[in-house]
């Protein structure tokens, strides 16, 4: 089968794998340096860079803005605001970085077109503090164009569409590029690099979802990023970071609709089927998360927490009062009936804008269930987990922070020489692949990727030689890649179904496997977010297992043949989960996963970091702690 494959090889000076926020970021400034110095950039995308990754249906938001040229806010109040949501676990150095030059990414999405919503002084309006919006439905299509403008002009870089990117190349303890397939054509690729970006996204279906029988693959993380950033930087050798740090967003129940908006924008409030608030009731519970539950905003996963305690003791489900949110704003405009009904419109159309311009399944749900959210409250929902370390999670790859923003105590431990390289040489990481540095969302995503790109330039400037690759290391990955394509051939007509055969597994089913496995043993929506010691171990045990039958994937087609990539990529990336919240002893996220058997947040032993690693002579996992800085006071 292998044979069947053409060979193509490309040689470039630096490689961005992904087409999302941050490769977008990094392309346009790449391109910028790259001229200067005479070098060439690639970029490989799996889908269509102008609608892939989470950003593909577009965003009704630009969540990281600081507004630093107005003094709205300082650099430091948003590292504040990240150290507490993330309950004192963060990476204040990269935080920083992504935070004194995220305006600037912002100022660019408007320049190339993107609309933001301005007030009648031409300010920006603001969702919450933080927060712009925005009419966002092509977002996506707008930085892409940038991108490819700034690559394909004057001949500096070239654009992959379609190319699934498998794993890394190595030279030693270097990075040497990446190889992949093309989805749509009988091609082997080989991407031969001096620096390589990885900024392939986070993942999803890693555990159960909710969704089953006709809405299934419906979630709210894009199915399209399956852990590809987290089992490539792995397989590299990488050191990881905040791998038990899953996001679990609080959405509009079975469309996972935004709740933004909502709670920030319209003011609203949740409350149970009593009409019991439990941000009220349950506020004493926030006493025994501090001093994180006393920080305002209350961290993210506290507030699922308190929810979820609700929805424990029977008093589901949970709405949001959207009914009573607008009736609250348009009373304002009661005594002129002309303008409270154009208000009432006005905020009817907004109601309907956030979700056509980000998550439109959300409005045809509302449509399809008679909803006018002016009348009607909605259910919302903590969702399954997933892996997306520029939202409100944190795992990542465990990157190198800038050497100005150091203290004494922080640079032997956080600065490696080249911001936002990982502990690989020559591999750098940006967006939802660089952990420990939260609330980057897509400003702070792109921010990240230009950070990175810059960055990547500089370290192929001062080690101006293209890795050695050896061929049979290039050789064994090809036979790797194309394998399931070989055992669906050798073996698919020994039985009638072809789903069910002795001698290999199908991804999908493959993917059913590995979904109950995490949502069972690791705590996800069918075990209420619980888990402990003995429920992990077996987690890994069985993982074990799977991974055992990983060997057999097969796949009639290419589509198939990505399908088995992608959940040998969620593989690893839940093994590395599983190990991680394995080996934090002690529960610091109620509301993401509560460790049933340690109960209780250990600020004394556990305000650090867990890392892991990887060893790709050995094959073993290492796990040990790194310290968590303070570098603003
Ligand atoms: P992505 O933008 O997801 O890009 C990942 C890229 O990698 C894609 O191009 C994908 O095709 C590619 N890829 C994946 N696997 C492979 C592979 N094997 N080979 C090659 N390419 C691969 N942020 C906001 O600011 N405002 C919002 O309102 C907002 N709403 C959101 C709503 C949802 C539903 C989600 C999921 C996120 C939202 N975010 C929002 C966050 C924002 O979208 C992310 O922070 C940002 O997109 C992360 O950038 P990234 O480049 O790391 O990943
Ligand atoms: S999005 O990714 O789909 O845009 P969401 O709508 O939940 O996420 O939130 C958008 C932004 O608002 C994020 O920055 C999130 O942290 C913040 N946010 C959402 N709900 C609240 C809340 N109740 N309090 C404070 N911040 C919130």
């Amino acid at each position: 089968m292998p044979a069947q494959f053409e060979d193509v090889v490309v040689e470039t000076d630096l490689l961005i794998l992904g087409g999302g926020m941050a490769a977008c970021g990094a392309a346009v400034e790449a391109a910028y340096w790259a001229k200067k110095h005479g070098l060439k950039v690639t970029l490989v995308d799996k889908a269509a860079v102008d609608r892939s990754g989470a950003v593909a249906m577009g965003l009704s938001a630009i969540n990281q803005y600081i507004g630093l040229k107005d003094g709205q806010n300082t650099v430091k109040d948003y590292v504040e605001y990240v150290r507490n949501d993330l309950m004192g676990i963060t990476r204040e150095d990269l935080v920083a970085n992504i935070a004194r030059h995220v305006d600037s990414t912002v100022h660019l999405f408007e320049k190339w077109g993107l609309p933001i919503w301005k007030d009648e002084q031409g300010n920006y309006v603001h969702e919450g503090r933080w927060q712009l919006m925005i009419n966002g439905e092509s977002y996506k299509v707008v930085v892409a164009e940038a991108a490819k403008n700034a690559l394909l002009q004057d001949g500096v870089g070239q654009i992959f569409e379609r190319v699934f990117i498998v794993g890394p190349l190595m030279d030693g303890d270097r990075c040497a590029g990446a190889v992949g397939f093309s989805v749509r054509e009988n091609k082997f690729y080989v991407f031969k690099a001096k620096a390589t970006i990885v900024a392939m996204g986070g993942a999803v279906h890693v555990f159960r979802p909710r969704s089953v029988g006709e809405g299934l693959g419906r979630a709210w993380y894009p199915p399209w990023n399956a852990g590809s950033s987290a089992y490539f930087t792995i397989q590299a050798g990488a050191e990881m970071t905040c791998q038990e740090v899953r996001f679990i967003p609080v959405r509009f129940k079975d469309a996972y609709g935004p709740v933004g908006a909502w709670f920030l924008l319209f003011k609203s409030r949740a409350t149970n089927a009593l009409g019991g608030d439990y941000m009220v009731e349950r506020r004493d519970e926030l006493e025994k998360w501090a001093p994180y539950g006393r920080v305002k905003p209350i961290p993210a996963n506290l507030r699922n927490w308190l929810g979820m305690l609700d929805v424990m003791e029977g008093k589901g489900p949970i709405y949001m009062r959207t009914e009573e949110a607008i009736a609250k704003i348009a009373e304002q405009y009661k005594d002129d009936p002309k303008l409270y009904q154009k208000k009432m419109r006005e905020l009817e159309n907004e109601a309907w804008e956030d979700f056509l311009d980000m998550t439109i399944s959300q409005a045809l749900l509302w449509a399809a269930t008679n909803v006018e959210p002016e009348k009607k409250p909605s259910e919302i929902a903590p969702a399954e987990p997933y892996f997306i370390g520029s939202h409100s999670g944190a795992s990542g790859a465990w990157v190198s922070g800038p050497e100005d923003l150091q203290t004494d105590e922080s640079r032997p431990l956080y600065f490696w020489g080249y911001t936002n390289m990982s502990t690989v040489k020559g591999l750098f990481c940006a967006g939802d692949a660089s952990g420990a540095s939260s609330h980057k969302f897509s400003s702070g995503s792109c921010t990240e990727g230009r950070i990175a790109a810059k960055s990547a330039i500089k370290f192929i400037v001062e080690n101006n030689t293209m890795p050695n690759v050896d061929e049979a290391q290039v050789k064994a990955w090809k036979e790797r890649i194309f394998r399931p394509l070989e055992l669906f051939e050798k073996h698919k007509n020994e039985t009638t179904d072809p789903d069910i055969n002795p001698n290999y597994i199908r991804p999908r089913m493959f993917m059913f496997r590995l979904q109950k496995i995490m949502d069972e043993y690791a705590g996800g929506v069918s075990a209420q977010f619980s888990t402990n010691e003995a429920l992990l171990k077996r987690a890994l045990e069985l993982l074990g297992y799977l991974k055992e039958d990983s060997e057999k994937l097969a796949a009639e087609n290419l589509h198939e043949l990505m399908r088995c990539w992608e959940n040998i990529h969620r593989m690893w990336q839940a093994e590395a989960h599983v190990r991680s919240v394995l080996f934090r002893e002690e529960t610091r996220w109620p509301g993401y996963y509560f460790r049933a058997d340690k109960p209780k947040m250990d600020e004394e032993n556990w305000r650090v970091f867990v890392n892991c690693r990887w060893d790709p002579k050995t094959g073993e996992w290492q796990m040990f702690k790194r310290p968590v800085i303070r570098i603003f006071d």
